[in-house]
């Protein structure tokens, strides 16, 4: 077996302990709400259960795991975790961890837009139609991977259409090491249809897996991708 054959090999559970013991690893998980008044509230659908059990694969293989968790995320107990709101608050408490990280996975369902005005009581029916204006929010991934020194960044790409094209631009897009192709089938549910991207442009198909062995392919994935065997 040649060098490179034998890197990628399946890691045996021991050898990826010894890989991320100590190290420390980001995930921000589920969605973000985008309040316009008191009681109402712009957002998406995720239930941060592929966040969470990549958190608690990390955690079993020794990683210091720290969550970013949106509305609606029940963190486990014995896992790091800061509840935040808005994709705004994500950003901010995500960039105190992020420099002080080994790894960042952005598995959240952030809202990309906010209503640009708020209103501080509640809005009541009036006229026929509503005219909701939003802007843009900051993209938390691309933010904190751009200016990466030595943190290793994951991204997803939720598709419905034109998969791999856009998974591979927003894997170059927002400066990151690997990106995880999903399909909208995914969410809420306990498998996920997945495909890994290598920066070097490997594919590693996983098709349809449960959360949890998937995000025990996510970590061999790193390896191989930091050996530099991908
Ligand atoms: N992401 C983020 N901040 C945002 C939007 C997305 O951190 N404001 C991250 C997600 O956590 C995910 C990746 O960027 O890891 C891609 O998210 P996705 O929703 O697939 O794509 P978008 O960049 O939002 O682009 P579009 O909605 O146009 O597909």
């Amino acid at each position: 077996m040649n060098q490179l054959a034998s890197q990628r090999r399946p890691w045996a559970k021991d050898e990826l302990k010894t890989f991320f013991r100590k190290k420390k690893v980001l995930i921000t998980v589920g969605p973000t709400r985008e309040y316009l008044d008191p009681v109402r509230f712009i957002s998406n659908g995720s239930s941060g259960k592929v966040g969470l059990a990549i958190a608690k694969m990390f955690r079993s293989l020794g990683a210091k795991v720290f969550l970013v968790c949106g509305p609606g995320v029940s963190p486990p107990l014995n896992i790091k975790a800061f509840s935040v709101v808005s994709a705004r608050e994500m950003l901010q408490r995500s960039e105190k961890i992020f420099f002080r990280s080994d790894f960042f996975v952005a598995c959240a369902a952030v809202s990309d837009y906010r209503p640009g005005k708020i209103s501080s009581k509640k809005i009541h029916k009036e006229a026929q139609s509503f005219h909701l204006h939003l802007v843009r929010n900051p993209d938390i991934l691309a933010c904190l991977a751009g200016k990466k020194t030595k943190q290793f960044c994951v991204g997803f790409a939720l598709e419905d259409s034109d998969g791999m094209k856009n998974a591979i631009r927003k894997l170059k897009q927002k400066n990151c090491d690997l990106m995880v192709l999903n399909s909208v089938d995914s969410m809420e549910s306990d498998f996920i249809n997945a495909a890994i991207i290598f920066s070097t442009g490997r594919v590693w198909k996983l098709g349809k897996i449960s959360k949890n062995k998937f995000a025990e392919k996510l970590c061999r994935a790193i390896v191989q991708s930091i050996l530099k065997s991908a």
